[in-house]
């Protein structure tokens, strides 16, 4: 053991450092590439609402300012579009924020927490932090596994973490089966909703989990501005759930975690329907032409219900994802999600998407 590895906290040396997509910039500098298009974060190719911009020019002369601390105006304005209480909202630097301090809020150590094993990793990250016991339940079908799950609650569950649909396999989990699961959750355990992607999902089975929120259960949902509103670059997400357990998380998160320019651009991005509306369009179009086209060259894909697919090589991804770096163009290796034959990659706009399946002929042709 090296000696500083005594000074960190138990748990610590188990984490692996998050690898985030592969930056633009980075890939351009590396390979000495012009044009490098970014399929590998779930981010909003059409960039962001123009609603948005304009708020961030109005607000940038007060960056002197702290912003509010609680995003009041955000809260109420996402208060009245979705009929709940300010209160009953919270608002982080991301919705990867909000996930560490419902971690840092409810995780003892020796808790137990469960999610999916092939899922979204900051679950498993906080768990790990906190000295939790991290559960991942085998996907069936691709999917979260509900039935099996509920077999592993006992005593000492703590949190549960569905991310609905599932980064990174695109599936969702229905009403009914959530209904069920939920009945056989004990009462004391919370039930998180990573809802990252809800705004994309077109299978009208989707559950409202507000409504579990609105029936007094343990459930935080966890929404984001990062996807649809296009704004990851800015850092806004959100939590729901009843005032007490909102009320927890306040005292964790950080005073002045969502700063000026994030909160006036999430407002403003609520008021863009018309961004939105082009958003959706793109990825129905997108989703279109990439299943035709992946069926053409023979591959396997889920079907997603979110502006990414997850498809099967059925060969080591690590080397296809490198390959088209090459070509520029920047997707997610399965390799870091337990998947080493799959790659994920964002529906992007109609000239990425048709770059994209130009660059994967050629060098799956390669052979
Ligand atoms: C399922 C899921 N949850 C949360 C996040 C984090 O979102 P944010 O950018 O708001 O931190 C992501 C980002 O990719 C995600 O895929």
């Amino acid at each position: 053991m090296k000696k500083e590895e005594t000074l960190v906290r138990k748990g610590i040396l188990d984490l692996k450092p998050y690898i985030p997509g592969k930056p633009i910039e980075e890939v351009q500098q590396e390979l000495g590439l012009k044009e490098v298009i970014k399929l590998a974060s779930n981010e909003t190719s059409i960039g962001p609402s123009p609603l948005a911009l304009e708020a961030i020019k109005k607000e940038i002369k007060n960056i002197n300012l702290y912003p509010e601390g609680s995003s009041r105006a955000l809260r109420e304005k996402l208060a009245h579009k979705l009929n709940l209480d300010p209160e009953m909202i919270i608002v982080g630097n991301g919705a990867d924020d909000v996930i560490d301090v419902i971690g840092m809020t409810f995780i003892n150590e020796g808790d137990e927490v469960i999610a999916g094993e092939v899922t979204f990793p900051a679950y498993e990250t906080i768990t790990t932090i906190m000295g939790g016991k991290f559960l991942p339940v085998k996907l069936k079908d691709y999917s979260l596994d509900l039935e099996e799950m509920s077999r592993c609650l006992n005593d000492r569950t703590k949190l549960i973490f569905l991310c609905n649909p599932n980064n990174p396999t695109g599936t969702m989990v229905d009403k009914e089966a959530v209904d069920n699961f939920l009945k056989q959750v004990p009462e004391k355990v919370v039930v998180v909703f990573d809802e990252a992607y809800c705004d994309y999902v077109e299978d009208p089975a989707y559950p409202d989990s507000l409504s579990y929120i609105r029936e007094g259960r343990k459930v935080i949902t966890l929404r984001t501005f990062s996807k649809i509103a296009g704004i990851a670059g800015l850092r806004a997400g959100y939590g729901i759930a009843n005032a007490d357990l909102i009320g927890y998380l306040r005292r964790v998160v950080n005073p002045f975690t969502t700063n000026r320019l994030a909160q006036v651009a999430a407002a403003a991005s609520l008021d863009d329907q018309k961004h939105r509306k082009k958003v959706l369009q793109t990825n129905q179009e997108g989703k279109s032409y990439l299943y035709k086209e992946l069926k053409a060259l023979g591959l396997f894909y889920l079907p997603t219900e979110t502006n990414f697919i997850f498809i099967d090589l059925k060969r080591d991804s690590t080397t296809v994802f490198n390959e088209l770096l090459k070509k520029g163009v920047i997707v997610r290796p399965g390799g870091m999600y337990g998947c080493p034959t799959f790659i994920r990659v964002t529906i992007g706009t109609a000239y990425e998407n048709q770059k994209f399946i130009g660059a994967l002929q050629e060098v799956t042709n390669k052979k």
